[in-house]
């Protein structure tokens, strides 16, 4: 894989949240970036933030639920910089609300963006990588990929569907032998506007369960995957405890969700909903990184850039984990015994 200083890199949701950390972090180091999403106003204001940080940016608004509009997207990425290094797919949108409360128009919407805008993302790379014949996708799916939580349960599916996908397209590439790198990143809760952008239906406005971490935690991993070929990056160590206890008891994890109402008392505030969305248009202004939970959001995960980073570390961990709790299992006996 390339540095990143002499890549070409697709970002979609470059406007706000995480998409927009992740260009600035490439600017960082330099990359060629093409900017995409909706509200031209403020990828401008990302590009000149990118400028300004040492990196190259080409603004290319457009809508990903429109196959037509990403197409054109890689086109004019090709027509400028003659190649696609990194493709990262990550423009998404969320409704908060029981599925009895949603509108089928509000449902096929976050399919269409969440899953297709991916879905159609990946086709697009494809083409000119396999041309190339190097390449990395960047799919920014979530922990709700392996573990659904309750209350957005479209959003749930497109990034279950997300997941399916990426696997498919991953054996397809293993199997001609084809060196183009897919690597899902599956951020835990961040302090992005998502929650602030989110339809809600609960009465108030929805917000990240804690531990909440920085979108900058999630743009150091993309950074990662875009120059160390990896399957998948959890980012947050809350993330990696949910896919553990979902490998070993789905029932149980049910259970403990709903228990108390956890999974439904913490992702409420107690402010009433903003009553905006950007599930058909785009927020309006110049955007930002982070929502409203910065003061309590953590600026990177240990276990994330130690572990998930490393998969080989992966066994050890677990051995240390499974140690320890075998001798506090053994000195509670020894106390109680
Ligand atoms: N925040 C979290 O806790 C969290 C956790 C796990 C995964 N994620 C994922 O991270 C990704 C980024 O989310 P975020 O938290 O950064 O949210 P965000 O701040 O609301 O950003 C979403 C981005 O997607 C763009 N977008 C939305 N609909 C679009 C469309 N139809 N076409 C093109 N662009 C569109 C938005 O820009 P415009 O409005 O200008 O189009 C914006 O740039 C999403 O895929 C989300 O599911 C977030």
């Amino acid at each position: 894989m390339k540095p990143i200083e002499q890549q070409v890199v697709v970002i979609t949701g470059a406007s706000s949240g995480i998409g927009r950390a992740v260009a600035l972090a490439f600017a960082r180091r330099q990359a060629c970036l093409v900017l995409a999403a909706r509200n031209e106003v403020a990828l401008e204001q990302v590009a000149r933030d990118v400028e300004r940080l040492g990196g190259r940016a080409l603004v290319v608004p457009g809508d990903v639920s429109q196959w037509q509009q990403v197409a054109r997207l890689a086109d004019t990425a090709i027509a400028r910089f003659g190649r696609i290094d990194t493709w990262v797919n990550n423009a998404g949108i969320n409704e908060h609300a029981p599925v009895a409360d949603m509108t089928i128009e509000e449902i096929e919407r976050i399919i269409q963006v969440d899953l297709m805008g991916y879905i159609y993302g990946m086709k697009a790379a494809l083409a000119p990588m396999r041309r190339q014949r190097q390449g990395t996708i960047i799919n920014v799916a979530s922990i709700v990929s392996l573990r659904a939580a309750p209350l957005h349960a479209p959003y749930v599916a497109a990034k279950h569907g997300i997941a399916g996908f990426t696997e498919a397209l991953r054996m397809e590439l293993m199997h001609e032998k084809m060196p183009v790198q897919l690597t899902m990143v599956m951020p835990s809760f961040i302090d992005t506007p998502l929650f602030l952008n989110s339809r809600s239906r609960l009465g108030v406005q929805p917000r990240p369960v804690p531990p909440v971490y920085a979108p900058e935690a999630v743009a150091e991993s993309v950074l990662f995957a875009a120059e160390h070929a990896r399957r998948d990056i959890i980012v947050g160590g809350q993330g990696a405890l949910v896919a553990l206890l979902q490998k070993i008891s789905p029932a149980l994890l049910d259970k403990l969700m709903v228990a108390g109402g956890l999974m439904f008392r913490t992702q409420k505030t107690d402010k009433p909903d903003n009553g905006y969305d950007n599930l058909f248009q785009p927020t309006p202004g110049t955007g930002s990184v982070t929502g409203a939970w910065t003061d309590e959001s953590l600026p990177y995960s240990w276990y994330t850039r130690h572990v998930e980073h490393y998969p080989e570390r992966k066994l050890a961990v677990l051995g240390a984990l499974g140690c320890a709790t075998w001798l506090l299992l053994r000195s509670r006996g020894r106390t109680t015994g």
